[in-house]
Parts: C-alpha cells; structure tokens; sequence
C-alpha cells in the first residue's frame, strides 16, 4: 500500500483536472475528446502530445512518454510521487493523513532534507550568532552584501572546526543523512565537516528547501568554492540557484512577474543584482549550463537575458549558449558585461541603471550567433562562399528551433544580417528536420531499421498527427492504413487505438 492510501491517491486523482494542470505548461487545444498541444518532454514543431480529460491521462505519440497527473507532475516539477499527490491534494482541498506510513525510501530522503535544513539553520546561526561568525559578517559587508540580503538567500557560515555541524547532526539522529547529501565525510567511526571556515550559500529546490550547499573561502585560497557533490536530493544539471527566490519576480503568471529572467554565472551576481532590484536573477550552480535547467526555467518565463563576460571567450560562451537555449525551447537574448567585470561588480560600481542599459540592448542569440558567425567569415564583404558558409553554420541552429513562428522570424532576422536571401536559409534550415527529429529525438523503439522503415515512419507519424487533430477523419484513416508489409508495429497500434476511439 502506497504511504497515503490507495483510496486517498484516487481521490486526488479524480478530483484533479489534468486539462488544468497540463494547461499551465502546455498550449493545449480542444481536439474531439482530447486536447492536443506540444510535447513538453521533447521537441516538436507538430503537436504529438494528448491529453484525455474524461480517462485523465496524457500521452506523447512522439517521444511516448504519458501516465497520470501525477506523473506529469513529477516529470514537469521534478517532485516525487507523493510530493505530487500531496501538492494536487492541496490544490483541490483533498485532506491527506498526517502523518504517512512511508517506506524506507521515503523515510531516507525526509532525512536527508531535514538534515540539509539543520545544517542551513546552523551555519546562518553561527554566522549571526557566533564569534566565529565574525570575520563571516565582515567579508559580506565588504562585498556589499546586506544583511536583508543575506537573510533572504539563508546565506550562513561554517566554522573553522573540524567536526561542528557532524556533532548537531549526530545529536538529532542525521548522521547518516548528513553523509548521503555530503555534508558529513565518514572517517573509520568518526565524521566530519566537508565545509570548513566557508561561507555558505543553501542552494534550494523550487519550494525553498535546501538540498545543497555551496561554499566560499574568505580569501584567496583554493579551490573558491566548494560545491555538495550530487544526492538523491540534488541535481546540479537540473537546479538553478536563485529560482527558490526568483520565481516570484520572474513569473509571468504571477503579477508582479517580469516575465523575464536574468541568467549569471555565480552566487554573488544572483546575490548583487536581486539586491539591486534584479529579483529576476538565476545562476547555474558551478556546472556549465544545460537544457534542463533552461527548461525548469522556461516553465516560468520564455524571455531568458543571458549574461556574458565581454572578451572574446564570452563570445564563444554566447554561441555555445545559442544550442542549448533552442534544445530547451528558448529563443534566449544575451547581454555583454564589460571587460572587467562580472553582473556582481558591475551593479554594484557601475549602479542599477547602467545594467538596466545592458538589459535594453540585449540582442537575440540567433543573431549574435549569426553576427559572430559573419565576422569569423571576414565580415559582410567577404567573399560569396565565406558568407553562405557562415549561413550554412547559422541555417544549423536554426533547425533546432521548435514553432514555425520562431523558424521563420528568426530566418528573417539571420538571414538579414547575413545578407543572404530568407529563402536559401529557409531551405538550408528545413533540410532533414523531419527525419532528423525522428532519429534523434523519439524513443528506440520509434528508430526504424533501414531507410524504407524510415518513410513509413513517417507517414505514419503524419497520420497519427491528423488522426488527433482531426478526429473526424479517423474512420477514413483507419480503413485506409495503407501499412502492409512494413508495418512498425507500435506506431500502428497507437494509431489504430486513435482512431478506435471515435468507435466506441
Ligand atoms: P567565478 O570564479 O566567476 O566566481 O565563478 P564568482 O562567482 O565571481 O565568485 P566571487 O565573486 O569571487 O565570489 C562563478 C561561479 O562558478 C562556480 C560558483 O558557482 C561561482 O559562483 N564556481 C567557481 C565553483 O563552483 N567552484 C569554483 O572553484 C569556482
Ligand atoms: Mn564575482
């Protein structure tokens, strides 16, 4: 038995609307009995993914993931099974017991958070509290760091001895859980601190909890910062620093929201620009950037302004940016801070407004990439092949692109600054979409044997895609499955159960 009660899980199930929840983070549109809108799990510029209200299921014809609204919940949330019924739960006012009769599992991981909380709670008391904490306090205040600020983000500091926060662990029962997050180091039968003399910075899931830490030195010495390793809590490839924080003010479904968010590299920029007025900024947490992270974040906004150092490297940075922001269904803008400094230095020398003048002139990463691609090639002078090389490289990203509007504005606009015409950067950005999108975004079981397979894949995915969009036309689809000998036998079964539907 599940820790809530079967009973209980189907309660909160029949009383969710998937329509509802699904339409927060997918356009959904009303075909026949189910709605349909773009894959939020992959990338498509068709829609292959349905939601069916009266059974309360969704599916994606093109990547095949689907289940429940819990499970959309903890794909699109990143929460676990019952953080997802209980989040639903509270939603639509279904009373969950108190408390659960959780597995091992459960029981291992309410450990390990609480025992992140301990540790956040007692590094910011020796911070505020102790005279440890002194040199702490000193070290913010000289990086222009209010206390108000450092109260918000639960900033703290770890002491210098070798085993404090192993000892406040130990005493609640959280030694264990203190070694999984990577707090605590097991030494034989002793344990100790994996930060020391750091300042620490709780990084938090979405509702505010901690699940990791990052830790800096007061001076010079190295390594800078010290990072939590990777836990069942925590994922550095899928967090954000600062969203906990942020998501208020980046929002575009809450009204204060920006509808924009501010991307930096570190802690201290997050830290400088949400005291300057910037509460829109996130950071990576110490890895480079990656699709997931877009894609927690684009669930908030779609205006995501990169920030770049302004040398030649942050150039390079910016176009490497470019395929990561279109992976993730972002456009993404990005913004040149100068020589010298990073988002932390520059908001606090240079003021507010200057970085408001930044943010004014944030360019689209499509044309900075098509500008840096032209340059490379030796400028708009340069000779015919260099410049339809550089259109080449462009008309590459360009394919990754997920709406028609966006292919086709953002053609418009390279195409432009590449002086080339839209219709040879079209054409050279459409090539092999379709079948490249088949090979390297379905599922294994999509992958077709040889390229004859690959035709009937295709036609078969078409079908499928008229099929849900147009549930008048099943019955004439179905009698005419036109298959035969090829017939890959899922796609025709979820075709075939499509097209049924309208049967029944
Ligand atoms: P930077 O080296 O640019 O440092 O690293 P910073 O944020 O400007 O640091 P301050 O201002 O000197 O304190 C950017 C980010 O990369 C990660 C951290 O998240 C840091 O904020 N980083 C850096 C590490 O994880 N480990 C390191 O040793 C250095
Ligand atoms: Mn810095």
């Amino acid at each position: 038995m599940g820790r809530f009660g079967d009973d209980k899980i189907e309660e909160v199930r029949s009383r969710a609307d998937i329509v509802e929840i699904v339409g927060a983070h997918v356009r959904l549109r009303r075909a026949g009995r189910n709605f349909v809108g773009l894959c939020p799990f992959h990338n498509e510029k068709t829609p292959s993914f349905s939601v069916n209200a009266e059974r309360g299921f969704f599916h994606c014809f093109g990547c095949g993931v689907g289940g429940s609204v819990f499970n959309f919940i903890t794909r699109v949330e990143g929460l676990t099974f019952p953080e997802a019924v209980r989040s639903l739960a509270k939603k639509y006012g279904v009373t969950l017991p108190e408390h659960d009769v959780s597995g091992p599992a459960a029981g291992e991981r309410e450990a390990m958070l609480k025992a992140s909380e301990v540790a956040a709670e007692f590094f910011a008391h020796v911070l505020w509290n102790t005279t440890d904490g002194a040199m702490a306090r000193d070290y913010l205040k000289s990086r222009g760091i209010s206390v108000e600020s450092a109260r918000a983000f639960m900033i703290g500091y770890a002491p210098s001895r070798p085993a404090s926060l192993a000892k406040a662990l130990e005493k609640r029962g959280l030694r264990e859980a203190g070694i999984k997050v990577g707090l605590v180091k097991k030494d034989g039968n002793d344990a100790y601190d994996m930060f020391r003399a750091r300042v620490m910075f709780p990084i938090r899931d979405a509702q505010g909890r901690a699940i990791a830490f990052g830790g800096r030195v007061l001076d010079a010495r190295l390594p800078k910062y010290i990072n939590s390793p990777e836990s069942p809590l925590y994922s550095k490839a899928r967090t954000l620093y600062g969203l906990f924080e942020a998501r208020q003010a980046i929002s575009s479904s809450a009204s204060s929201g920006k509808d924009r968010a501010i991307l930096v590299e570190g802690y201290f920029d997050v830290i400088a620009l949400w005291q300057a007025g910037f509460k829109e900024a996130v950071a990576g947490c110490g890895t480079a950037l990656t699709v997931d992270q877009l894609r927690v974040l684009g669930r908030y906004t779609k205006n995501v302004i990169a920030c770049f150092d302004g040398d030649a490297a942050g150039r390079k940075a910016s176009m490497r940016a470019l395929e990561i922001f279109l992976q993730a269904g972002l456009l993404g803008r990005g913004i040149f801070i100068p020589s010298g400094f990073d988002p932390d230095t520059f908001v606090r020398e240079r003021g507010a407004a200057a970085f408001v003048e930044l943010i004014e002139k944030a360019q689209l990463l499509v044309e900075l990439y098509a500008l840096q691609e032209l340059a490379e090639s030796g400028g708009p002078n340069a000779k015919i092949e260099a410049r339809m090389n550089a259109a080449e490289r462009v008309a590459e990203k360009l394919r990754l692109i997920h709406t028609a509007f966006e292919f086709h504005e953002m053609v418009r606009r390279a195409a432009f600054l590449l002086q080339v015409p839209d219709e040879v950067l079209r054409a050279e950005g459409k090539k092999q979409i379709t079948s490249q999108r088949i090979r390297g975004e379905a599922s294994e079981e999509f992958r077709p044997p040889n390229s004859s397979g690959d035709v009937i894949v295709r036609a078969e995915l078409t079908l499928l895609a008229m099929a849900l969009m147009h549930p008048d036309l099943r019955g004439e689809i179905f009698a005419a499955q036109p298959f035969g000998q090829y017939r890959e036998k899922l796609l025709s079964d979820l075709l075939r159960s499509v097209c049924e539907e309208t049967e029944d």
